[in-house]
């Protein structure tokens, strides 16, 4: 049996879930029954007139917060979540990110939140390990996930312990790469003429070649990283985020080695938390992965997922993972929401999304304990023009896989702080969602 309903525009956009239609973007409705996409436009001529939906006949969701939930928005309420003022000092991190947390983000979150004792907090997009260290500050069990073979090595050597001595061992190795006479080009490099000179491009070589004979298992991902944190200064890429190839000054390929191991011995020195317990860090597709890889009772999660459309970590890491021995191109065919997918000849779109969020959520349902709390700060996207609400996607993952809503809470991005480019996106704000584990 059906039921006519007269429903408005902003009745849409500001009711939360309810069990047949979700909101999606200003354009469309998803209805579930149906798994079909309405576009808003066959009904409502203005945005503010009023609508007739056919939907089954059910007592309206009301979205009560209960005391937990009015606990939690109590607390968000008390933080001023712009961070327009904060320090910087662990933002800057110890190699560039693109789209990376403000460290405050989810120190305040897990703060919040909590972490049911013996369990880990999972992050199963971690990028650059901002959560994973942030909890490791608090002392918790970390579980870290990323395709991204860099973000992985971040994280790491992010959450790793102190290395005294990197800066001469990368003096030693500048050394001895200087004088190699071998002349190796790697294969995997795309368009090495384009984008190296020959000079600097033989200079990579052989501090790869050097790190692979001299690093030595303790050093190894510190000089890895040092290397990939000079490769983008050192090529003639125009900077980490303009990909015209242009004539600029490389400078001594070796002394921007050794200064680059300098400042992350430094940045290990100055970290104020004891880098222990030592997180997990996962470096695979998460789409793949099942509770026997993630092994531990999860807690909380706490990430900021792609979003579709938005970012190509794939792109921005693209030279620094063919030096570094790993294939863009194999990152860049698992990447969830690379803009490459919307601009190929079967274009994703947001139900892309959507399925991928489903697995996710049904990977969490099998690792988080009853009650956990899974955070996820999340942006609108744009898709062809169309601006797709990510978060009400998560809510329909979330809540098809035992994860009920618990709060939904804007945050305004600051202007110096966008953290998408908004051709893509119109990220003035963010969404943290706050999910429960029934
Ligand atoms: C918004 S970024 C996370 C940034 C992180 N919060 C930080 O502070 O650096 C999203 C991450 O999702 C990762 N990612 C994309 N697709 C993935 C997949 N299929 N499995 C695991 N990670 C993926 C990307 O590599 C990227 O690092």
């Amino acid at each position: 049996m059906y039921r006519f309903i007269t429903i408005t525009h902003s009745y849409l956009m500001e009711k939360l879930v309810q069990d047949e239609l979700f909101p999606i973007s200003y354009n469309n409705i998803y209805m579930r029954g149906s798994n079909l996409l309405i576009d808003r436009r066959s009904f409502i001529p203005k945005r503010e007139a009023t609508c007739r939906f056919q939907i089954k006949p059910q007592p309206p969701a009301i979205f009560t917060l209960d005391t937990n939930a009015m606990k939690i928005k109590a607390d968000f309420d008390s933080v001023d979540w712009s961070f327009d003022n904060n320090t910087r000092l662990e933002s800057r991190g110890v190699h560039p990110y693109p789209a990376k947390f403000i460290p405050e983000i989810p120190r305040e979150i897990i703060s919040i939140l909590g972490v049911p004792k013996g369990t880990a907090v999972l992050d199963p997009f971690c990028g650059s390990g901002t959560s994973i260290a942030e909890a490791q500050r608090l002392g918790l069990k970390t579980i870290g996930v990323d395709l991204n073979p860099i973000a992985c090595l971040i994280t790491r050597v992010r959450t790793g312990p102190k290395m005294p001595g990197l800066k001469y061992l990368a003096q030693e190795i500048a050394q001895k790469a200087a004088q190699r006479e071998e002349h190796w080009r790697p294969q995997n490099v795309p368009n090495l003429e384009h984008w190296f000179k020959n000079s600097v491009a033989q200079c990579l070589a052989n501090l790869v070649k050097e790190i692979c004979i001299s690093a030595g298992p303790i050093f190894d991902d510190a000089l890895r990283l040092s290397l990939s944190r000079i490769i983008v200064r050192v090529s003639n890429q125009e900077s980490d985020t303009r990909y015209a190839a242009i004539e600029k000054p490389q400078g001594n390929v070796y002394r921007q080695f050794v200064l680059a191991a300098e400042e992350i011995e430094k940045y290990l020195e100055l970290r104020s938390w004891k880098p222990k317990p030592e997180p997990e860090i996962i470096c695979h597709d998460i789409l793949d992965l099942t509770a026997k890889n993630i092994g531990q009772q999860v807690g909380l999660v706490m990430t900021s997922p792609p979003y579709p459309n938005a970012y190509e970590y794939w792109l921005y890491h693209k030279f620094r993972l063919a030096w570094l021995g790993w294939n863009p191109t194999e990152v860049k065919r698992k990447e969830i929401g690379s803009r490459s997918h919307f601009f190929s000849s079967n274009p994703h779109t947001e139900f892309d999304f959507l399925r991928q969020m489903r697995g996710l959520f049904s990977l969490l349902k099998t690792i988080t304990v009853k009650d956990a709390h899974a955070a996820f700060v999340v942006g609108d996207s744009k898709i062809k023009g169309k601006i797709i609400d990510n978060g009400a996607l998560l809510r329909i993952a979330a809540k098809e896989n035992d994860f009920n809503d618990v709060i939904v809470y804007p945050r305004t991005v600051a202007s110096n702080r966008k953290a998408f480019n908004t051709k893509y996106s119109r990220a003035k704000s963010e969404q943290i969602l706050v999910f429960k584990r029934r």
